[in-house]
């Protein structure tokens, strides 16, 4: 199927969008542009089994978990019930890129954690890491508090895209270098509420 688009006209339409969410959602092979990459039980057994394995690690630390929003948003609300020993749950807003896809290197904290972090074992938990600066500087920002030690988890791993070094404690899927929404992950600010993990093709994103 191809999409009808207006010649000139920037993004997608809206009926773009709709006739593109209802062919992905029902697992017919989608327009053309998108691809289901990760399905829903993929990700179901992927986050079961991370859930398992903190809950094993931190058995009797009531570790603190922190949500890099917004992006994560959708993984921490199912990793949180796969997590079977007592925690904690916390939630910080981090700004990475501008308006465009690019990291800008500006993070900015939108929203700070509520819960002093200092003696704790912390634990981060990210949708997707790409150049790792975002996480880079949240890690460096929660050193500097005292945790009693602080690894990070994430669903995606995109190491084609790194500029910085970071140590991975639980990794769902790595990704190859491409673009991909859903479950969380936007495309401007859009298709977060995807139950699934689809690539978005350069056809499409290159019409921003
Ligand atoms: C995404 C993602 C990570 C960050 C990873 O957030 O949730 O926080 O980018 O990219 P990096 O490794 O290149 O720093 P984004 O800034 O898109 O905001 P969002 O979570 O609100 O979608």
């Amino acid at each position: 199927m191809v999409l009808p688009r207006q010649p000139g006209v920037a993004g997608l339409t809206d009926d773009d969008e709709r006739i593109a969410l209802v062919a992905i959602r029902g697992n017919s092979p989608g327009p053309a542009g998108w691809q289901k990459l990760i399905s829903e039980d993929q990700l179901r057994e992927k986050i079961a089994e991370i859930g398992a394995a903190i809950s094993r690690d931190y058995a009797c630390l009531n570790p603190l978990v922190v949500s890099v929003l917004k992006g994560s948003v959708v993984l921490m609300a199912d990793l949180m019930r796969a997590i079977t020993v007592p925690a904690r749950f916390d939630f910080i807003a981090i700004s990475s890129y501008g308006p465009g896809q690019r990291p800008s290197g500006v993070v900015r904290i939108m929203k700070d954690l509520e819960t002093n972090v200092e003696g704790q074992h912390v634990l981060v938990i990210e949708d997707i890491i790409d150049t790792g600066l975002t996480l880079n500087y949240v890690l460096k920002m929660l050193r500097q508090r005292h945790p009693a030690s602080l690894a990070v988890g994430t669903l995606l791993n995109r190491p084609a895209r790194r500029l910085v070094d970071i140590d991975l404690k639980y990794v769902g899927f790595d990704l190859p270098d491409k673009f991909v929404v859903g479950y969380g992950l936007d495309y401007r600010q859009k298709y977060r509420n995807l139950p699934f993990i689809a690539e978005l093709k350069p056809e499409i994103t290159a019409l921003n």
